[in-house]
């Protein structure tokens, strides 16, 4: 079994972050998404993996990933010329998955529960219609999917099961949805998925959609698959999961301190402190992550909390918030709630008249409140 992770496309929907930067090395408890998906992979003892890399997002994604070897994975890079849509990512993968049958994964997408039971459970199903079935009873699924109950189903992928919970169809991001089961960014495919992908034609949208060729296996009288999720699920859309998940994966951390602790400073709960972080006259409330190198001043951190690598914070008090590599934050009162990306600065500098003053990018927002 292979794996096949989608990493190019554009980030426009956690924009200002991504104006810049891949959506799939936002970080999560100081780890870009995508490295969890590429844990649950090698986890599952899938090591042969593929990722779709594309546009101006391709360099980044490749230097963080490298070869694999950091997560006992070998990784080969397949480059998307335009985001044309996750079949087409199926498409131009054609040589690397060869006639394996493999798990896809989308880059943007964090899952609690890990891979192997969604493999192992395709496999098992496998095995036993690789015997005729005797019953004429149905052959062996040609896909599986993973579908979660969303109140939300429009933004999505949606499946709709008949009485018997078989997949009868499957829709994108439909206006009126049939349920509210909601397409988890994980597949499994047999190499027949090679023929729907080159059978169907673009949306609407001008994509090649997966929920389209998945489609078109049904159609074709072969059975599909579903589990429904255990679990929390994260599809990088907003501020408000992301910091959700920030906090869910924190609450899991192995507690650990590699930084250093100086004058007044007291870690409490369940706290990393990475190597090279300095604390002064700080106090650490976990469940939280400070990053390599940052320097604390005077602070208060509360749970929830993640703050990247070399950032400085000074007289100031974050909770429940991420707060990106490089960036500093000196004389603020109370920080909450709060995603901060890389190399900002949030402060006071005191002049008069007092007042707010702001340099924001596109698309930001601030409470004042
Ligand atoms: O998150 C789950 C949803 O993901 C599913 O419910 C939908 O059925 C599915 O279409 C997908 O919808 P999104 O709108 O969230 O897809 P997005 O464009 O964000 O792309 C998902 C990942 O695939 C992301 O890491 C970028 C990558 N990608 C996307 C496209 C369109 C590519 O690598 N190439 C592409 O052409």
């Amino acid at each position: 079994m292979k794996g096949l992770i989608l990493s190019g496309g554009a980030g426009t929907r956690l924009r200002p972050l991504t104006h810049t930067r891949a959506k799939q090395l936002v970080p999560v408890a100081n780890r870009p998404i995508l490295f969890y998906g590429i844990d649950a992979m090698a986890a599952a003892g899938i090591t042969d993996i593929g990722i779709v890399v594309g546009g101006d997002t391709a360099a980044e994604i490749i230097e963080a990933v490298g070869d694999g070897s950091q997560f006992g994975a070998r990784i080969t890079y397949i480059h998307q010329e335009a985001p044309l849509g996750l079949a087409h990512c199926v498409l131009i993968s054609r040589e690397f998955l060869a006639d394996d049958d493999f798990v896809m994964y989308l880059g943007d997408n964090m899952l609690q529960q890990g891979l192997a039971g969604f493999v192992a459970a395709f496999e098992a199903d496998h095995r036993a219609g690789a015997q005729p079935p005797l019953d004429g009873g149905s052959p062996p699924p040609a896909a599986q999917i993973l579908l979660c109950k969303v109140p939300d189903p429009h933004r999505f992928g949606v499946a709709e099961l008949d009485p018997q919970g078989g997949v009868v169809r499957l829709v994108e991001k439909p206006d009126d949805p049939p349920s509210d089961l909601a397409l988890v960014g994980v597949y499994l495919f047999t190499p027949l998925v090679h023929d729907a992908v080159a059978a169907i034609a673009p949306s609407e949208r001008g994509e090649l959609e997966i929920t389209d060729a998945i489609q078109w296996i049904i159609d074709q009288g072969h059975p599909v698959r579903h589990e429904e999720l255990d679990g929390w699920w994260l599809d990088t859309g907003k501020k408000d999961p992301l910091l959700e998940s920030n906090a869910r994966v924190l609450e899991i951390l192995e507690p650990r301190m590699d930084g250093e602790l100086q004058g007044s400073s007291r870690v409490d709960g369940r706290v990393v402190v990475e190597p090279g972080a300095v604390l002064i006259d700080t106090q650490v409330r976990g469940p939280a992550i400070i990053g390599a190198g940052a320097r604390l001043v005077g602070s208060y951190i509360g749970p929830y909390t993640a703050i990247g690598a070399g950032c400085e914070i000074v007289s100031s008090e974050v909770e429940h918030s991420v707060v990106m590599d490089g960036s500093r934050v000196v004389g603020v009162p109370r920080l909450m709630d709060s995603l901060v990306g890389r190399g900002c600065e949030v402060g006071r500098s005191g002049n008069r008249p007092s007042a707010t003053r702001l340099m924001l990018g596109d698309d930001s927002s601030v409470d004042l409140g």
